[in-house]
């Protein structure tokens, strides 16, 4: 499984190295949803290039990049060199030719023979295109200012012509847009997103799911995040925190089916925090006899191990639905991983339900698996 990086970060990093000590047997499958039950290997995961747009990381070596976020020593056998990606060009009055912008990141695709890619990009704010004619619109136009760079990637991935798979983990609509997922049929690409479930909002879409088959009446929902990385420094932005903003709060309605007064953001940025967030979470609600309850949660979360973890899973299952050549948008992979599964107007539902549907979707039953396994020793 030949993966490429968008953003080489946080997330990105301790992949890197979580994906390593794995190989060299230093540590288990914890933290990996499906871990050992997938006919694919965590194993056989190769991540050969990724593209950043931060100088002091364009031109360097993964090794030294992945330093920045992990102490410990680590030798990595592709340590590969940091690509200059797209920026962002909106609002710079900056000519540029979409085109060969494409064909420049093409080059690399082939040169490095990748399959699979991952974005994992600073939150931006994007809006959707909705018709396909729209993007080829704006392609077409050199329209720089309407096109996102993470929407501009993933129109990159499409135009490179062999059948891939695209995992969105921002919140950038692009598996909930309609034009995306009609380009991602049209040219044989697979799409997951968006935004990946994570951190504290799939144990509170859980906890919802909960209360609801218990017919308890929500009364409000409060959920906060303080974190200390780059991304909460990033979300400090107002624009960026909308993004966020609404992929964290489309589950309540979708989970109760009514709406609550709810808060549910990420609410701010301190340093000493570092990547261990301090989650805080808290719902009121009416139970039998007109008792009122509340839960009060607080935990501290390791923010980035957390989205890792899930993408390792991703990255399996794009390529079992490459193989089984089901492109588009894939509803019960989003359910689970993805705050805001795509496709458009598809709901959220509890993690609990959502990982039934999965386990559906990949039909990993033991027999199942050995049949899997021995076709594939077969075929190689
Ligand atoms: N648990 C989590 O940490 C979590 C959960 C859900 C979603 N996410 C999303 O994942 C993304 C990455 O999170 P992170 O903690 O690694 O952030 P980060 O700030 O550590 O890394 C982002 C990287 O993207 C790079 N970048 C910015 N614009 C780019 C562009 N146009 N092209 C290529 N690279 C670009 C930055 O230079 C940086 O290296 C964020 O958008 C975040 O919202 C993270």
């Amino acid at each position: 499984m030949r993966t490429a990086i968008f953003g080489q970060g946080y997330v990105a990093s301790i992949l890197n190295v979580g994906l390593e000590r794995i190989k060299k047997g230093e540590i288990g499958y914890e933290g990996i949803p499906l871990g050992d039950a997938l006919p694919l290997k965590v194993e056989d995961i190769e991540i050969v290039t990724a593209f950043d747009v931060d100088e002091t990381k364009v031109g360097k070596r993964l090794s030294k990049v992945v330093k920045r976020y992990w102490d410990g020593n680590i030798n990595f056998e592709r340590d590969y060199i940091i690509k200059e990606g797209y920026r962002d060009y909106r609002g710079q009055d900056a000519e540029i030719d979409l085109e060969e912008a494409v064909g420049k990141l093409i080059d690399e695709y082939e040169k490095k023979d990748v399959d699979i890619f991952v974005n994992l990009i600073t939150t931006e704010h994007a809006e959707p295109f909705m018709d396909i004619k729209e993007l080829k619109k704006a392609i077409k136009k050199n329209d720089v200012d309407r096109i996102s760079p993470a929407q501009f990637y993933f129109y990159s991935v499409a135009t490179y012509e062999r059948p891939t798979a695209f995992i969105n983990c921002i919140p950038t609509q692009l598996a909930n847009d309609p034009a995306m997922v009609q380009l991602a049929k049209e040219t044989k690409t697979v799409l997951f997103g968006d935004d990946g479930a994570s951190g504290a909002t799939p144990l509170t879409a859980d906890l919802l799911e909960h209360l609801r088959e218990r017919r308890r009446r929500i009364n409000s929902i409060c959920q906060f995040n303080i974190g200390g990385n780059t991304d909460f420094l990033s979300l400090t932005e107002p624009e960026r925190n909308l993004a966020k903003e609404v992929t964290k709060s489309s589950i309540v309605e979708d989970i109760l089916g009514y709406d609550v007064p709810h808060y549910i953001k990420p609410t701010g940025y301190l340093e000493p925090l570092g990547d261990k967030k301090f989650v805080s979470m808290h719902i009121s609600y009416t139970s039998f006899n007109g008792a009122e309850d509340e839960w009060i949660i607080n935990a501290r979360i390791n923010d980035s191990p957390a989205l890792a973890g899930l993408i390792v899973d991703l990255i399996r299952l794009a390529r079992m639905a490459i193989d089984r050549e089901e492109y588009g948008t894939i509803y019960p992979v989003n359910a689970f991983y993805m705050k805001m599964p795509g496709p458009k107007d598809a709901k959220s539902v509890a993690k609990v339900k959502a990982f039934e549907m999965l386990n559906r979707w990949v039909n990993v039953t033991p027999e199942k698996e050995e049949v899997v396994i021995a076709e594939r020793v077969e075929q190689n």
